[in-house]
């Protein structure tokens, strides 16, 4: 194996393809039908199945939950068929369960894979987040910043007025302050009701999406996912795990976390290549969902190699489906 290939990546990026294609289209008769258990489970399932048909010796890092509450794909379980590089495996086989069940715009299905050892354990907690795209210095916001002055420092740095920034943020009562905050610098916001991994991702395409910063939490695993999509699309983002009691700090504990106040930039939550899949369930302002051509299903892939920069789309029609 090249060094630039420390895990097979190179092969990996494209059976990781197949892995994410499968789960969506597991979802594609839950779409809409108010059933985000059943169009979870779908998920997780499929990409089971087509994770343990992988020549990898995987455990799952990001996962489901513990291990005593869900049964498959849960932190710690071994996949794949136990021949070939040792992997960790970050996963969210539905992102977005109340997104597909409304069938509204954003949801995919996403999995992400690094050598052995090299993604952060993130408990199931709440994680404060910030992200932005590439191109700003190391240092440009910082999660201590409140969020006027992110705003600012991020207006400075692009070379425009904070009006000209628009920031995505996940629309909840407990970020109603941070949502004032941010309106008072006159910048816009883009909020969005589920889905903070395809937020985080939005600012890596700023000049698509028109999205320049995230802010706001939500799930620390999805926090992971998203720092190994901006490791290979380019962006930086921050995150500090939250507590709300001692059960959420024994997670952290037994996930090997002592420093509970630690801020972690992108490279502490995934600190080697890495390989990032998603597919569009429903159609989204990063991805297609998954749609019905000429009686085959249409998937859209966003498919990232961090060792070589490489981002595929990959448009897959399977007949008969
Ligand atoms: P699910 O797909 O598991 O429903 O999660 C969606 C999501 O919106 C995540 O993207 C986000 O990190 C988290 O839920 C936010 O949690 P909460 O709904 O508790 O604010």
């Amino acid at each position: 194996m090249s060094a630039a290939s420390k895990f097979d990546d190179h092969m990996l990026s494209l059976a990781l393809a197949r892995v994410a294609e499968e789960a969506a289209i597991a979802c594609m008769g839950m779409i809409g039908r108010g059933d985000e258990k059943a169009a979870d489970q779908a998920a997780v399932n499929a990409m089971r199945e087509q994770l343990n048909l992988l020549d990898i010796k995987g455990v799952v890092v990001i996962g489901e939950g513990e291990r005593d509450e869900a049964p498959m794909l849960y932190i710690g379980e071994e996949v794949g068929s136990g021949n070939g590089p040792g992997v960790d495996i970050a996963l969210d086989p539905l992102e977005g369960t109340t997104l597909t069940a409304k069938a509204m715009p954003n949801a995919l299905t996403v999995i992400s894979m690094a050598p052995r050892g090299t993604m952060l354990h993130a408990p199931d907690v709440y994680m404060d987040k910030l992200a932005v795209g590439p191109g700003y210095a190391k240092d440009v916001v910082s999660l201590d910043m409140s969020p006027k002055e992110r705003v600012e420092a991020l207006a400075k740095a692009k070379g425009v007025k904070p009006s000209e920034i628009t920031v995505c943020i996940l629309e909840r009562p407990r970020h109603e302050d941070m949502i004032a905050e941010v309106r008072g610098t006159g910048a816009s916001i883009h909020l969005i009701t589920d889905g903070d991994v395809a937020g985080v991702m939005h600012c890596a395409e700023a000049e698509t999406t028109g999205i320049d910063m995230y802010m706001g939490s939500g799930g620390a695993p999805e926090g992971v996912l998203a720092a190994g999509a901006l490791k290979c699309m380019g962006g930086q983002i921050w995150g500090r795990l939250l507590f709300r009691n001692d059960d959420e700090r024994g997670r952290a504990a037994k996930a090997g976390i002592t420093d509970l106040d630690q801020i972690y930039a992108r490279d502490d939550m995934v600190r080697d290549d890495v390989i990032f899949a998603a597919t569009g369930v429903t159609k989204g302002s990063i991805l297609n969902g998954l749609k019905r051509v000429d009686g085959a299903v249409e998937t859209e892939t966003l498919l990232l190699r961090s060792a070589t920069g490489e981002s595929r789309r990959v448009t897959c029609r399977f007949p008969g489906r």
